[in-house]
């Protein structure tokens, strides 16, 4: 079962909401509402989240991102469409239960980890489950299992102050993740880092995540860290959900040009992996291997090739392999069978080949906007400041 589920959720400000959500079900934009005085925030959001998934929203400021992030938890009441956790309805709960919910199971983690500064690094990364009313002992040895997955055993008698900036805030992502919820909003959390200690940040979560398995909604405007931290990614332009998917599939095979033009500047190296590049492993045989030698199975493939690498192996490590033999890298599964291969012409034509929308984009998305190009220059600047 998904652990959260957004069903046709709409969030309208203004005046006569229910009103301007029916206008919008037949087809009116965020624009048309916007002449007279109500703004769409959000518009027929729907997607699920699994157990344990990072799921990524991300888009420009003013696409809607916090206002969706807000329905999820049940701190603003949809217009219209439902939220489900663990399959509970949030939208037909009574205020003390949306409450009870709220201060057990989900946590809000906001931008700044600000850190007390008259307490220990424990004791501040023990403060969620203190307010939780977690007794003493249980949440002292909890926030000593957070702060040694987080690098920091040894420093829990600490003062904030006697810790790096860096290590500061990974007190702060110690402290959120120590909580007894296993659903994390985190809104924008690493956006006003500086980049170095960003990824660090980064980096860090997901190594958490890797124990903690909590079930996390990750606001960015960066699409680089989107790319990082997401199995899958929501793109939101103007309050819509325009691409949900990995960050392969919206690399490869964006939803339209909107999407395809802010892509353009990732390392699409680092993102994509040889799974989704590869070849069906017939292609490869029979062909010539190198010497002369014909391959007619997949073991002669295996064999041949100048390197075997798994689905998830980034493609920066096939250029090497690629450059100093003509034959196919070979794909293998967990058990060592071929899956696939990826020969150098497919290598370079992922590199090189323009980026196509989808069949059935959106003809009014055709051309790359203002937005479009602020996006893009924000990933650009992203990427030179990772
Ligand atoms: N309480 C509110 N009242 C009126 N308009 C709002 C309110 N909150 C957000 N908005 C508007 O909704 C749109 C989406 O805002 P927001 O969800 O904050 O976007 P993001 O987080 O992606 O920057 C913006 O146009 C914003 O001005
Ligand atoms: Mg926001």
């Amino acid at each position: 079962m998904s652990r959260l589920q957004a069903e046709h959720l709409y969030k309208v400000f203004g005046r006569r909401p229910d009103e301007a959500v029916r206008r919008l079900e037949s087809g009116a934009d965020r624009d048309e509402l916007r002449a007279d005085g109500t703004t769409a925030a959000v518009i027929d959001a729907s997607f699920t989240v699994d157990p344990g998934q990072i799921f990524v929203v991300m888009g420009l400021s003013g696409s809607g991102k916090s206002t969706l992030l807000r329905m999820l938890n049940g701190l603003l009441e949809p217009t219209a469409g439902r939220v489900l956790f663990d399959g509970q309805d949030l939208t037909a709960l009574s205020p003390r239960e949306l409450r009870a919910v709220r201060s057990r199971k989900i946590s809000m983690v906001f931008q700044h980890f600000a850190l007390f500064p008259h307490r220990s690094v424990l004791d501040n990364a023990a403060y969620g489950l203190e307010v939780q009313g977690v007794p003493r002992a249980e949440r002292e040895q909890r926030a000593t299992e957070a702060l040694a997955l987080a690098g920091l055993a040894g420093w829990e008698q600490s003062w904030p102050d006697e810790l790096s900036g860096g290590m500061q805030q990974r007190v702060g992502l110690a402290r959120a993740l120590a909580t007894d919820a296993d659903l994390l909003l985190m809104d924008e959390s690493f956006s006003a880092l500086d980049p170095l200690i960003r990824r660090d940040m980064q980096d860090q979560l997901l190594e958490l995540q890797k124990t903690l398995k909590k079930t996390i909604v990750f606001i960015t405007h960066d699409l680089n860290e989107a790319m990082r931290l997401g199995d899958r990614i929501a793109v939101m332009r103007d309050g819509r959900i325009v691409q949900l998917g990995t960050a392969e599939d919206i690399l490869v095979t964006p939803a339209n040009d909107y999407v395809a033009s802010f892509t353009q500047d990732v390392d699409r190296t680092r993102v994509l992996t040889a799974g989704a590049i590869m070849a069906d492993p017939e292609s490869a045989y029979p062909s010539a291997g190198d010497g002369g030698k014909e391959l007619r199975t997949p073991e002669d493939v295996i064999a041949a090739a100048p390197a075997v690498v798994k689905a998830d192996t980034p493609i920066a490590e096939l250029f090497t392999p690629c450059s100093t033999s003509g034959v196919a890298v070979a794909v293998t599964c967990e058990r060592g069978e071929l899956i696939g291969v990826v020969p150098r012409a497919r290598l370079l034509a992922v590199l090189g080949e323009p980026m196509k929308p989808s069949d059935g984009a959106d003809a009014a998305d055709a051309t790359p906007t203002a937005d479009a190009k602020a996006l893009r220059k924000d990933a650009a600047e992203a990427v030179a400041g990772a």
